[in-house]
C-alpha cells in the first residue's frame, strides 16, 4: 500500500507535522451479520483542512467506512479517531466534530428550508437564536436565501442537495462528510454542488467525500484514497495518482479489412480487435501523427476513433487490477 498522504500536492493547507489529523483510521474491519466482509483492514489519514476523496466502485465499502466514522455502523475491528477523539470511547464528542450529508434527500419536504435548518440545530443543542443566525448564514452560503420561506418541496434537485449541505453545516462541524453527493444528478447540479463544497472547504472545513466519479475527485480533491473490495489499494495526492494515468487506450475503426500484418510503431502497441477494429495503446505524451503515418503507409484508413474506456476504468486497470494492490 502507498504511504498515507501527509502533505497536499499543491501547497494548500498542508498537513503540518505534529498536528492532529481530522480523521485517522487504522486497520478498520467490518463484517456484516450476513458474513460480508465490507472492510478488510482499511487505513487512511486525512489532514485538517484537506479536501479528500474516497474513490471506488459500487460495493467497494465506501458507505460502510463513512457509516462507521459517523457512528451509524458499528465497527468489527480497528480504530477510528476524529480530531484525535476515539469514536468508540467517546462517540458523542467525536460526532460533534462531524457533519454528514447522506446520499439520499432525507428532510421533510413539507417544511420550509429555514425551519429544517433551525430544527436540526436545535436537535443538536444549539440555542434557537443562534440557530436562526446560523440558518441565515448557511442559506446565504448555499445561495438559498430567497428560498428560506418556501416549501422545500418546490426546490429544484440542486437546491435540495445544497440544503442538505447547509443543514450539515448548522452544527459547525470541523469535518464535513458526504456520501456520493452527486451520484445520479445531472451535470449542472453537480457543478453547482462542487462550487458550494469548495466555498465550504475554503472557509476551513475539512471535507471528505465518497465518489465513483474520477472527474469529481479530480476537480475537488487534493488527496484521495482508492478503495476496492474493502481494501485501500492506493492513496496519496491526486496529482501523483493522475500522473500514473500516462498511457492512453484508443479504439480505431478502419475502412475495409485490416491486413494480416499490422505496422509496428515504436512506443505504441497496435492490435487487431477484429478485422475492422484496431486497439491502440500509447503514452499520453506520444504524438498520434506517428501512428497515423504508419497506418497510412500500410494502407489502413481510419474512419473513426474513440478512447477505449473512461479514465477511472484506466486507473483501476493500472492501479487496482495488476497485482491486486497499489504499486
Ligand atoms: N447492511 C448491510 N448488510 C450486509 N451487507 C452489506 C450491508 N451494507 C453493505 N453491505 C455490503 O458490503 C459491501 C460494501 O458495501 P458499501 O459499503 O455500501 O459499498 P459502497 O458504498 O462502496 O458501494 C457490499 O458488498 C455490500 O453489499
Ligand atoms: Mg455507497
Amino acid at each position: 500500500m502507498n504511504p498515507i498522504p501527509t502533505a497536499s500536492a499543491d501547497g494548500h493547507a498542508p498537513a503540518s507535522a505534529g498536528v492532529v489529523p481530522a480523521l485517522s483510521i487504522s486497520d478498520l474491519r467490518k463484517t456484516y451479520d450476513n458474513g460480508v466482509q465490507a472492510l478488510k483492514g482499511a487505513s487512511l489519514e486525512v489532514a485538517e483542512g484537506d479536501f479528500f476523496a474516497l474513490l471506488g466502485p459500487n460495493g467497494a465499502g465506501k458507505s460502510t467506512l463513512i457509516g462507521i466514522v459517523s457512528s451509524l455502523v458499528n465497527l468489527t475491528g480497528g480504530r477510528v479517531e476524529v480530531f484525535g477523539i476515539d469514536i468508540t470511547r467517546d462517540r458523542d464528542a467525536a460526532m460533534r466534530q462531524i457533519g454528514l450529508v447522506p446520499q439520499e434527500i432525507n428532510f421533510n419536504t413539507f417544511e420550509k428550508p429555514v425551519d429544517i435548518l433551525v430544527n436540526y440545530a436545535g436537535f443538536y443543542g444549539v440555542s434557537r437564536a443562534e440557530a436562526i443566525r446560523r440558518a441565515g448564514e448557511e442559506l446565504r452560503r448555499a445561495h438559498l436565501w430567497e428560498k428560506a420561506e418556501v416549501s422545500s418541496r418546490t426546490l429544484s434537485g440542486g437546491m435540495k442537495r445544497r440544503l442538505m449541505i447547509a443543514r450539515a453545516m448548522m452544527t459547525r462541524p470541523r469535518l464535513l462528510i458526504l456520501d456520493e453527493p452527486t451520484a445520479g444528478v445531472d451535470i449542472e447540479i453537480r457543478r453547482d454542488m462542487w462550487r458550494t463544497l469548495r466555498r465550504i472547504n475554503e472557509s476551513g472545513t475539512t471535507i471528505i467525500l465518497t465518489t465513483h466519479y474520477l472527474e469529481e475527485a479530480e476537480y475537488l480533491c487534493r488527496n484521495l484514497a482508492i478503495i476496492n473490495h474493502g481494501e485501500i489499494v492506493s492513496s496519496g495526492p491526486m496529482k501523483s495518482l493522475l500522473a500514473r494515468l500516462d498511457v492512453e487506450g484508443f479504439v480505431l475503426d478502419v475502412d475495409g479489412e485490416l491486413p494480416a500484418t499490422l505496422p509496428v510503431v515504436e512506443g505504441a502497441t497496435l492490435a487487431a480487435a477484429d478485422r475492422h477494429t484496431l486497439e491502440l495503446d500509447m503514452p499520453r505524451t506520444m504524438n498520434l501523427n506517428r501512428v497515423f503515418a504508419a497506418l497510412d503507409a500500410a494502407g489502413i484508413r481510419v474512419r473513426s476513433m474513440r478512447t477505449r474506456s473512461n479514465r477511472l476504468e484506466e486507473l483501476f486497470v493500472r492501479i487496482v487490477a495488476p497485482a491486486g494492490e497499489g504499486a
